[in-house]
């Protein structure tokens, strides 16, 4: 059965339609874990197959989802809208660090979670996950009677909420609606109305394996300066450590001084700044829309991507505009700023704030928590296979491992080395072109201890096996920013590579191009190939740092 959403109430007179549609395609993707047909999307969001080809054809434009072959796949440039939201509510960025640095100590995962109606929404996720099955990432929505901070923030609801959740369960009785939970309930007898009535009395609240069995959570309220609950935060355990009861012994202590120092942490920085910093002009402006209509065509939906860009205008120093504010950071007519507004306030993407509007954690629902699950491999595979497309050579990814370089991704065209390489596959770091600017991407004292023990030996008759001219090769690599590698690993094999740097512009991965010695020369290789990959390794490290502003990217 289809989730009931605010859709189902009848949308206001001046709402965009085409907003509307286009957020029920990126909703559908989400709820699919990132990934659908077209046909399907057709199917499941009951829009006309037009309509969806022209809405996944504008968010393709923005850089918000891609296509491969009939499916429609999220992209990691939508984790921008999420990212806007999680900025602008600025939790992760103060409280973040207290909940890492209490994972540390308990070796358990901690957590944030909002309240987002009757669900729970993840915005913070410091793992260490032993023995247990799932893994929250933020953006995550779990039904709030099946948590730790459910019956927390249950406590603030009012008869109308209470309503909701009743007729939320008696229409989906098996949490078809929440994806990221095993459908069916486990766990006690207790009801959740107990629950709730327990945590006015004493303050905490315990998940004794409401959504698998083995999970256990105890969470705490964080009160902001107005008594108002802002978020809570739970720490996570197993039954093969901790039972329940016994968890809220060990760590009640730990998890109050954590709470204390978030609520020291609030009192600092309250959430509502002043309003005396005026939002710089077209701060939001997307790409898209410097480019023409000519250049976009008759498939681009405009009044669909100027929707979106609203979500995008909020962030740390614009945690709530006035609609002026907004058609300002948009560059916006404001007559469009104002129905995307009513729009976005409709489907409760932003709430009004006086004459304000704040996004809402339901911004973490277009997309947010399945591209979270991304590694850079997995960023990285559809910007190797157009690299490929452009220029009919292989292009892959690895990441240094040791004295080794180990494949992380590829995509190959021809097999042009005796080894067959696929996932996995190890090389020695100093005969290989990725390896030298892996090599040259550690930090000088790791760098200098890693080739003091490397002992390279001919595997060609061109490997450069001397110490002093491969330590001159690193460097030189280093300040050329790629490496071209001449039939040092085998004979006829020339690849040249460049690095791959996460936002804190650390080398995490290289990306190269390697192709038979006899299609072009090494100076062909610098004028034809070498742009088209360092274009490549920008594309990787663009999605790269939106991914990794508030979650952490896999490097492999
Ligand atoms: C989690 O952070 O994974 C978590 C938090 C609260 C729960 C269950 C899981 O009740």
């Amino acid at each position: 059965m289809p989730p009931m959403t605010s859709t189902d109430i009848a949308a206001p007179a001046e709402a965009v339609g085409p907003l509307m549609r286009g957020i029920a395609v990126l909703r559908r993707l989400t709820d699919a874990g990132g990934r659908q047909s077209l046909g399907d999307l057709a199917r499941t969001t009951a829009l006309a197959r037009s309509t969806v080809d022209r809405v996944v054809r504008t968010l393709e434009r923005m850089g918000y989802l891609r296509l491969e072959g009939r499916d429609a796949i999220l992209a990691p440039g939508l984790m921008e809208l999420g990212n806007a939201y999680l900025a602008a509510v600025r939790l992760p960025d103060l409280l973040g660090p207290h909940a890492d640095r209490l994972a540390d100590r308990l070796d358990e995962s901690v957590s944030i979670a909002v309240p987002d109606l009757d669900g729970v929404r993840f915005v913070h996720q410091a793992t260490r996950r032993r023995a247990l099955s799932l893994t929250f990432r933020i953006g995550d929505l779990l039904p709030a009677e099946r948590t730790a901070p459910g019956p927390l923030f249950a406590v603030d609801w009012t008869a109308d909420d209470w309503t909701r959740w009743h007729e939320r369960r008696a229409a989906d009785p098996e949490d078809l609606r929440f994806p990221a939970v095993p459908p069916g309930r486990t766990g006690t007898r207790e009801t959740f109305r107990d629950r709730t009535a327990d945590v006015r009395e004493r303050g905490w609240s315990l998940d004794d394996q409401l959504i698998e069995p083995g999970l256990v959570a105890l969470a705490l309220p964080v009160v902001d300066l107005t008594g108002r609950q802002v978020c809570a935060v739970s720490a996570v355990s197993h039954t093969s450590r901790h039972s329940a009861a016994a968890l809220r012994d060990a760590v009640l202590p730990h998890l109050r001084k954590t709470v204390a120092a978030m609520e020291q942490e609030l009192r600092q920085a309250p959430l509502a700044p002043p309003a005396s910093a005026p939002p710089t002009s077209s701060h939001g402006l997307a790409s898209w829309t410097a480019a023409s209509k000519q250049e976009l065509g008759p498939e681009f939906v405009e009044s669909l991507a100027r929707g979106l860009t609203v979500l995008a205008a909020f962030g740390a120093d614009r945690p709530e505009l006035p609609l002026t504010a907004v058609a300002l950071a948009t560059g916006l007519p404001r007559a469009t700023a104002r129905r995307a507004l009513i729009t976005l306030e409709h489907l409760g993407y932003v709430t009004m704030h006086g004459k304000d509007f704040r996004p809402t954690p339901r911004v973490l629902a277009l997309g947010f928590a399945p591209l979270s699950r991304l590694t850079l491999p997995q960023i990285a595979q559809p910007h190797l296979a157009a690299l490929v497309g452009q220029v009919h050579e292989s292009a892959s990814l690895a990441v240094l491992d040791g004295d080794d370089i180990q494949y992380t991704a590829r995509v190959a065209t021809a097999r042009i080395m005796s080894v067959n390489i696929t996932l996995g596959t190890r090389l020695p770091a100093y005969a290989t072109s990725m390896g030298r600017v892996l090599l040259a991407g550690l930090p000088a004292d790791e760098q200098a201890a890693r080739l003091a023990a490397t002992a390279p030996h001919p595997l060609t008759g061109s490997t450069v096996t001397s110490p002093t001219e491969l330590a001159a090769l690193v460097r030189q690599a280093g300040r050329d920013s790629y490496a071209l590698v001449d039939q040092e690993l085998e004979e006829g094999l020339r690849s040249i590579a460049v690095p791959v740097h996460d936002r804190g512009g650390r080398v995490v991965a290289a990306a190269n191009i390697a192709m038979h010695a006899g299609r072009r020369t090494a100076a062909q290789c610098r004028t034809e190939l070498l742009p088209a990959l360092r274009e490549t390794a920008a594309r990787i490290e663009a999605d790269l740092d939106t991914a990794g502003r508030y979650t952490r990217v896999a490097l492999y």
